[in-house]
C-alpha cells in the first residue's frame, strides 16, 4: 500500500502520510511521491486546494533516519529538495490537517501552509540540533519571523517541543480542535478555499509571499548546503547511532 496516499474530490487534493509502523517517517522514495504530487498540482486545473494529513494519530516523525544515513541528499535535484522547492513555490493554498507528533520536516513544512488545523495533543518538534543538523525549509528564516527570535530560539537551537495551543499562540497553527472535529474542520476550510475565484486566491497568495520569496529561496539553498555537509559529520553519526541503539548521544568528545 502507497506509504503517500493522495485523492482528489471537489477540487481537493488529499496528500496522506500512510507509513504508521514508522511513525510516518519519510524516505527518499516518499519525497519523490510528494514532490511529484505538488508538482502536477500546479497545473492540474482540477485541482483548486492541497490538504496534507495523516492516516494515523501521528503527523510525521521527519525524515527517516535510517534513509538520510544511506541514501544522504547530495545534490538540488534530490527528492527532499524537489518536495521542499514545490512547497515553497505552491501557488495553490495548503491547507494540513495534523492529529499528532509533527517533527522536523514534519513541522517546517507547516511553515509553508496557509492553514495549518492541529489537534489538542499535537505536538510541533525541530530536533535539529539534537541530531547535529541544521534547521530545513527555509524555517531558520521564516520561524524567527513569524514566532520572533526568542521562541525561534526555544524550538529551533534548544529543539523545545511546544504543544498546539503554543504554536497557535505563536502563530503557526490557524485552530486548535478536538482530535474528532479535525477532518472537518480542516475539510470546511478547504471546500471554502476551493469554491473561491481561483486565479484571484492565486494572486492574493502570490502577493502575500512576495516579501517573502527571495528570503525563502536563499535560506532553502542556504540551508540545504549545510544540512548535507552535516549529515557526513562524526557529530551527526554519533546522533543517528544513539537513536537507533535508543541510548542518549554523548557529544563530549567534540569541541
Ligand atoms: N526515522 C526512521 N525511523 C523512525 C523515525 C525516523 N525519523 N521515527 C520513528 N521511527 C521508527 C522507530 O525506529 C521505530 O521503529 P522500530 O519499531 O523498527 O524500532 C518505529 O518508528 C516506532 O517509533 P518509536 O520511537 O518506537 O515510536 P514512539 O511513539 O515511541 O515515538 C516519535 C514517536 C516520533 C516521538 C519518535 O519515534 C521520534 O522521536 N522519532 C525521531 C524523530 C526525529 O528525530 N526525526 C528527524 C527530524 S530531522
Amino acid at each position: 500500500m502507497s506509504e503517500i496516499r493522495t485523492a482528489c474530490a471537489d477540487g481537493i487534493l488529499r496528500i496522506d502520510f500512510n507509513r504508521p509502523e514508522k511513525k510516518n517517517a519519510i524516505t527518499a522514495a516518499m519525497y519523490q511521491s510528494l514532490a511529484d504530487a505538488l508538482e502536477s498540482a500546479a497545473t492540474d486545473r482540477s485541482v483548486r486546494v492541497v490538504l496534507f494529513g495523516s492516516t494515523s494519530a501521528i503527523f510525521t516523525a521527519g525524515n527517516d533516519l535510517g534513509d538520510f544515513r544511506s541514501n544522504p541528499p547530495r545534490s538540488g535535484d534530490t527528492p527532499v529538495f524537489r518536495f521542499l522547492r514545490a512547497l515553497s513555490l505552491a501557488e495553490k493554498p495548503l491547507v494540513a490537517a495534523v492529529p499528532g507528533p509533527a517533527v522536523g520536516i514534519g513541522t517546517t513544512m507547516l511553515l509553508h501552509c496557509d492553514f495549518v488545523i492541529a489537534a489538542h495533543g499535537a505536538r510541533f518538534h525541530m530536533p535539529f540540533v539534537d541530531l547535529a543538523l541544521v534547521p530545513e525549509a527555509a524555517s531558520s528564516y521564516l520561524l524567527p519571523r513569524l514566532a520572533g527570535w526568542q521562541a525561534a530560539a526555544e524550538m529551533l537551537m534548544l529543539g523545545t517541543p511546544v504543544s498546539a495551543e503554543r504554536a497557535h499562540a505563536i502563530g503557526f497553527v490557524h485552530k486548535v480542535v478536538d482530535p474528532d472535529a479535525l477532518e472537518p474542520t480542516a475539510m470546511e476550510i478547504a471546500h471554502k478555499l476551493a469554491a473561491k475565484p481561483p486565479e484571484a486566491l492565486r494572486l492574493t497568495k502570490r502577493l502575500m509571499k512576495d516579501g517573502l520569496r527571495e528570503g525563502v529561496a536563499a535560506a532553502l539553498a542556504g540551508e540545504g548546503k549545510v544540512f548535507a555537509e552535516r549529515l557526513g559529520t562524526p557529530e551527526a553519526k554519533e546522533a543517528f547511532d544513539a537513536f537507533f541503539e535508543k541510548r542518549k548521544p554523548d557529544f563530549s568528545k567534540f569541541g
